[in-house]
């Protein structure tokens, strides 16, 4: 992996682009005969190395050989055009043949589509009954989808079998997840059951069984889901609020009285897309196919660590996400079949390496003990609840079974586990987890050093004195301010508090019924006002919110007491019902989204980019670290940090997740565009805490870098993820050429080197290895040096092989 990332990050293509997971298969044939068809019929069969190719070239049928596969031969369908060949369909998946000159894939008299080995036996057949129209016959075509269709030849709508109904592994644009009503049977996915291999592995992709809900699932042995995409809510899946990616996808779910079923088109149709259900990681992930570099970028990957797929490692395999790979065995197990291991197939796991003192077998006489591990993921449903009252009398009633290979005490409870452990995880900090006991022969413990972790963490060199960065000439600028405040409060109403209340009409007219709209966000519109005195304000309607008035008033006066010079102000509120509104200062300059990515002539230049990077830090540091209820904005990007008529750059809509409350998750799946900045802990649904701020400020500081979108889709099939691009530069000391072209060079070079160190290690997927707010303000001040940072193992995964 460290090999392909940097030939990658050598590459002098613009766009960094991911090997992706490609069988490189060898095809018996791949520039087929000149006369190249798309049809088999009764006069064409197919033998050898014939092929046939769909109208456009888009994709290829014929036989194929995985290598390393011994010589099997598959019937598959792969893409026509490209360097790299990916089979998206497979035919007879279980029964291989081993001579293809002899074999042969054709019509049969009754109207099948059926592959004969070389002993003309039919091995796989498309099994369904057909009928020709009179002078007519039956023939199979290869379309430009990626469909294979068993039709009538004079009439294309009489379709009686097609490969979108059967799929293998892999989901093309088109094709149905589904169930069919009439004929009870469903289109799922189901995983290869190694590299090399396309036999049905243990994991599938389908929906809901039993067709009550819109949900999909990811299976493993068609019994223990491991990953669901929520309810489909008419726009997106709950738990996938990314599938409103940038526009590049349609997707529909269809729920009729003949099926149910969930299907996706691209907009552009060129674009080479597939989303596999992977053997080796066990993750749903989608391919892209890249012109410019020939290769397929992976763009999408569910569930987002490897170690949620259950029993990813076999039994007595032990997951770690901080790991690569992310499977080894327990103390004392070696993997069983290595052979499987290295493709990717892990459900044969590990075995134990000394035989315990109880088998018969064992020569060693010492008693057996138990390897303590501590913080894991306990197995799923031990086979014993044994009635011991304490950890000793547990220990003894595992020592008194030899089939006992583990056991776990919670204080009140004695868990046994027999045979295999499944779904080991490691560093699991959550509420199942707990301290595993795993018998081993004592031979086993001696040697126990452990393993270290690799633990990364910024360096602090020399005594940091901080300034209080909210003192001095920042308070002057906030009496003045108050004092303008003032000014607007006398104007617009009398004065309370500090905080004015507003009634809804003289909001109204203030923005001549909300006539000018400045932006919108995931907690709702934002308008523009004046009040007497050409004083310009700002009016944000918020939406989603149900708050009673007592509350919001109260949560909107903390809010009106937070002052920061890096921090927008509040002026005032409205709550009349379910109108809410507050009320801001307004921002000449605009949001640093319009600085950065509008194309005017005013480039930001990057002494400007770097005070605004150093004032948004601080503005967060403030709110996570300083006020009273440690505020977690939940929503940075480009997009909420407004500048002033001096730059000077104040952090906007802060507080609003924890006015929203409750109901924020619900917002959340609303906010549109703000998909790139949020941390994957978020996403997954884990806690969040306001390392989730400093992951999007990493991603924005990438934007503020590069003066562009960190995810530019640049039509055709080309897209680019910026932040690989960096992180991967970085890695090597390449990091020039990340600076946004428009500068010409023009940065100072040290502080372009920590903003980019800065950025990767804020984008890190373990929160704890991300830096707090107050440490990148010091970093960026220079108090703080930064080491090169690790590539982000979500951003490595990227580039599994
Ligand atoms: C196939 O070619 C036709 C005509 O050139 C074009 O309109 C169509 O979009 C192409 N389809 C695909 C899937 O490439
Ligand atoms: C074909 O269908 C018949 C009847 O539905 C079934 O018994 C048989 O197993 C099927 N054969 C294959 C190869 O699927
Ligand atoms: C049936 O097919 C034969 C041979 O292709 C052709 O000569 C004949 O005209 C066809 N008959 C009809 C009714 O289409
Ligand atoms: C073609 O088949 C469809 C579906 O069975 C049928 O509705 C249609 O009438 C047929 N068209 C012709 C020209 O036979
Ligand atoms: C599909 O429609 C049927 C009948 O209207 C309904 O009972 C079922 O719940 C629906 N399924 C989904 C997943 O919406
Ligand atoms: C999958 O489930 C089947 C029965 O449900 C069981 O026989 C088989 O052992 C399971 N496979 C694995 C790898 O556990
Ligand atoms: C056990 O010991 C006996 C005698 O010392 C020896 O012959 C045998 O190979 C040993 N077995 C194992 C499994 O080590
Ligand atoms: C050991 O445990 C297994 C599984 O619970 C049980 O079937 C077996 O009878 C036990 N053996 C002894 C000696 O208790
Ligand atoms: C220990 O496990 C038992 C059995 O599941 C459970 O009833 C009990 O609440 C657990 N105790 C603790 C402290 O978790
Ligand atoms: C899990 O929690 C423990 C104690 O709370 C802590 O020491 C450890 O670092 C945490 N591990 C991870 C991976 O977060």
């Amino acid at each position: 992996m460290a090999m392909a990332l940097a030939m990658a990050s050598c590459s002098s293509a613009t766009s960094f682009l991911l090997l992706s997971f490609s069988l490189s298969l060898s095809l018996l044939s791949f520039t087929s005969a000149a006369t190249s068809t798309d049809t088999i019929s009764a006069q064409h069969s197919l033998t050898g190395k014939q092929t046939i190719t769909s109208g456009n070239g888009t994709f290829v049928l014929g036989f194929f050989t995985p290598p390393g596969s011994g010589g099997n031969y598959y019937i598959g369908i792969w893409y026509g055009k490209i360097s790299v060949l990916n089979p998206v369909w497979v035919a007879n998946r279980v029964t291989p043949v081993t001579d293809p000159t002899t074999s042969e894939l054709k019509i049969s008299g009754d109207g099948k589509l059926v592959l004969l080995n070389q002993f003309k036996s039919i091995i796989w057949s498309t099994n369904v009954t057909t009928f020709s129209f009179y002078n007519s016959t039956i023939v199979a075509v290869i379309l430009d989808t990626g469909n294979l269709q068993l039709r009538d030849e004079s009439n294309s709508s009489l379709i009686f079998w097609q490969s979108f109904d059967h799929p293998t592994d892999t989901w093309l644009p088109g094709a149905k997840i589904g169930f069919n009503k009439l004929t009870s049977t469903a289109q799922r996915l189901t995983s290869w059951k190694n590299k090399i291999d396309p036999s049905p592995g243990l994991l599938t992709l389908q929906s809901d069984p039993t067709g009550a809900t819109s949900q999909y699932f990811l299976l493993w042995n068609s019994s223990k889901e491991y990953w669901t995409s929520g309810i489909w809510d008419g726009d997106i899946f709950t738990s996938v609020p990314e599938m409103r990616w940038r526009g590049v996808f349609n997707f529909a779910f269809i729920n009729n009285t003949e099926e149910t079923y969930f299907t996706y088109a691209t907009n552009n149709p060129n674009l080479k897309i597939r989303f596999v259900i992977d053997s080796e990681s066990g993750q749903m992930l989608s391919w892209m196919w890249m012109e410019n570099t020939q290769s397929w970028m992976l763009f999408w990957a569910m569930p987002r660590f490897s170690c949620s797929v259950y029993a990813s490692c076999g039994p007595f395999g032990s997951c770690s996400d901080m790991r690569s790979p992310s499977c080894s065995c327990v103390r004392g197990y070696s993997v069983r079949s290595q052979n499987e291991w290295d493709l990717g197939d892990r459900s044969a796991g590990c075995e134990r390496v000394t035989p315990l003192q109880c088998e018969q077998n064992a020569n060693n006489t010492e008693k057996d003990g138990f390897f303590e591990m501590p913080n894991i993921k306990l197995p799923d449903n031990p086979n014993t609840l044994a009635t011991a009252g304490s950890r000793e009398g547990c220990e003894l009633a595992c020592l008194n079974n030899c089939s006992c290979s583990a056991y776990s005490y919670n204080g009140s409870g004695c868990f046994v586990w027999h045979g295999g452990l499944l779904n080991l995880k490691e560093q699991y900090n959550q509420s199942d987890a707990g301290t595993l006991y795993l018998r081993l022969a004592a031979s086993e413990l001696k040697s126990s050093e452990r393993n270290k972790e690799r633990v990364v963490s910024l360096v602090i060199i020399g005594a940091v004195v901080l300034a209080i960065f909210f003192s001095g000439v920042p308070a002057i600028l906030i009496v003045v301010k108050k004092r303008e405040n003032k000014r607007i409060i006398d104007k617009a109403k009398a004065m309370q508090s500090r905080l004015v209340s507003f009634t809804y009409s003289e909001l109204q007219q203030a923005t001549r019924k909300f006539s000018t709209k400045l932006g919108g966000g995931g907690f709702g519109s934002v308008f523009k006002g004046l009040f007497p005195g050409s004083i310009d304000i700002a009016v944000k309607k918020l939406e989603g919110l149900y708050q009673g008035e007592k509350q919001f008033r109260a949560e909107v006066s903390t809010l009106g007491a937070i002052q920061h010079v890096n921090l927008i102000r509040l002026l005032g509120f409205c709550s009349q019902g379910t109108k809410k509104l507050l009320v801001y200062e307004f921002m000449p300059s605009g949001s640093l989204a319009d600085q950065l990515f509008h194309s005017n002539s005013n480039v930001l230049d990057w002494k400007t980019r770097y005070q605004i990077a150093i004032g948004t830090a601080r503005g967060l540091a403030y709110l996570h670290e300083q006020c009273r209820d440690n505020i977690i904005h939940c929503d940075i990007k480009p997009e909420n940090i407004l500048l002033d008529d001096a730059l000077v750059p104040k952090v906007a809509d802060f507080g609003l997740a924890k006015l929203v409350g409750r109901n924020f998750s619900k917002v959340l799946t609303t906010i549109r565009g703000s998909r790139g900045y949020i941390a994957p802990e978020w996403i997954s649904g884990m806690p969040i805490t306001t390392k989730v701020d400093v992951y999007s400020y990493g991603m924005m500081l990438f934007e503020i870098i590069s003066g562009k979108r960190n995810l530019m889709y640049k039509g055709e099939s080309s897209f680019e993820f910026f932040p690989l691009v960096a992180t991967n530069k970085l890695v090597i000391g390449d990091v020039k050429s990340l600076l946004d072209q428009r500068l010409e060079g023009k940065a100072n070079s040290e502080e372009f080197e920590i903003a980019c160190k800065l950025a990767c290690w804020c984008i890190q997927d373990d929160e704890s290895s991300r830096p707090k707010m107050s440490q990148i303000v010091q970093a960026l001040e220079g108090n703080l040096d930064v080491v090169i940072p690790p590539v982000p193992r979500s951003l490595q995964v990227l580039n599994k092989s």
